[in-house]
């Protein structure tokens, strides 16, 4: 049941930290250790993620993580592409899907078997017909989802993949053990960052929608480890609101995107910080852009403070949090448009035709 909360997808939001906190509890103590091993795979030199919407995103995220802290290289495919693109041979596919019952997936799949490609499904259902069909599971532990956009699943496969990528760090030596143990000490801080993210979001976000009502689009904006939740608070927007949000690189701006920043262009900006996106920011703001910053204590939409170390160690992880805030502005937003959050139109939960 929803029990207090207005919609599934409030409750699913609210119940982010306590799912990372489980799915901690279940992976982190193997992380250093037994994990990989128990997968009964070889340690790849590649991996190919795959998956659809949301699960692509957290599978971007995860094989980021990855790649910064152990070099282990990555190419990520939307699971309706992988028939029609090359993939590297004797790549582990790390193949995400919160259902495991995607038609997409699946077909993937089958592909990916042809070519040789050892399976590794990070699923949030050890029945699916993934979890039967791969080589190795990873269960993402966040419990039944009702709404059909994605939220607690998200940060889920994010964290129990980072899980997984750590252990394949520490059995391929590219990362010691104690420095591995450290990073797994690092992520049971996540829980109280995204309830400090949460609760920060329902305090600064009801008085941005007034003024989004009647927006037509959005733009997203994000750079480095920041991207991939910048496309994913994009996707939940377009989602639940019916309204057009593209996200792109910051750095893509003055090839394409400046040109549709009239006066009051909502422009939501993950700020890094960085020089080069305050430069991006100024050249929408010239514009007229409504700039919603998303970030930093002081940004429109703030998500993590400054001054705690928690928050400076988690570095490596990326900027996982803000994405709480970007699920809130489109609930809210959508909720505000009298839109229903937990079954938004065309959509299904498990979208099992390709
Ligand atoms: C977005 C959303 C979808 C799913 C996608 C894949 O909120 O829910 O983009 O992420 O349809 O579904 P699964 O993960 O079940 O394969």
């Amino acid at each position: 049941t929803r029990g207090v909360h207005p919609d599934f997808m409030a409750k699913e939001i609210e119940q982010q930290p306590e799912v990372v906190a489980e799915v901690m509890t279940t992976w982190g103590p193997s992380v250093a250790g037994d994990l990989w091993p128990s997968f009964g795979l070889q340690v790849p030199r590649h991996l190919t993620i795959v998956g659809c919407g949301t699960s692509l995103h957290a599978g971007r995220a995860v094989a980021q993580v990855t790649a910064r802290l152990g070099g282990i290289p990555y190419s990520a495919i939307e699971a309706s592409e992988v028939a029609t693109t090359t993939t590297v041979p004797g790549s582990l596919a790390v193949v995400l899907s919160q259902s495991g019952e995607t038609a997409d997936v699946l077909r993937a799949v089958d592909v990916l078997h042809q070519r040789g490609h050892p399976i590794l499904a990070l699923t949030n259902n050890p029945h699916s017909a993934l979890a039967r069909q791969a080589q190795a599971v990873m269960l993402c532990q966040a419990g039944p989802e009702i709404g059909v956009a994605a939220t607690k699943t998200f940060t889920a496969q994010v964290i129990g993949g980072t899980a997984m990528g750590l252990s394949l760090l520490a059995a391929a030596r590219l990362v010691d053990r104690s420095a591995v143990r450290r990073r797994v000490a690092e992520l049971s801080g996540v829980p109280d960052l995204l309830a400090y993210a949460i609760g920060a979001a329902r305090r600064s976000v009801p008085d941005l929608v007034p003024a989004l009502l009647d927006s037509p689009g959005f733009v997203f904006l994000g750079r480095g480890s920041s991207r991939v939740f910048a496309d994913e608070g994009a996707l939940k927007l377009k989602e639940l609101t019916y309204r057009w949000a593209e996200s792109h690189a910051a750095g893509e701006l003055k090839h394409g995107p400046l040109a549709l920043i009239e006066t009051g262009t909502p422009v939501v900006v993950l700020d890094d910080g960085s020089e080069r996106l305050a430069a991006n920011i100024a050249e929408v703001r010239a514009r007229g852009a409504r700039v919603i910053s998303v970030g930093p204590e002081q940004a429109t939409i703030p998500a993590r403070t400054s001054t705690t170390a928690l928050a400076r160690g988690l570095d490596w992880l990326g900027p996982l949090e803000t994405v709480v805030g970007l699920q809130v502005l489109a609930r809210e937003l959508a909720v505000a448009l009298g839109r229903d959050v937990d079954k938004p139109r065309n959509l299904a939960k498990s979208v099992t035709v390709e």
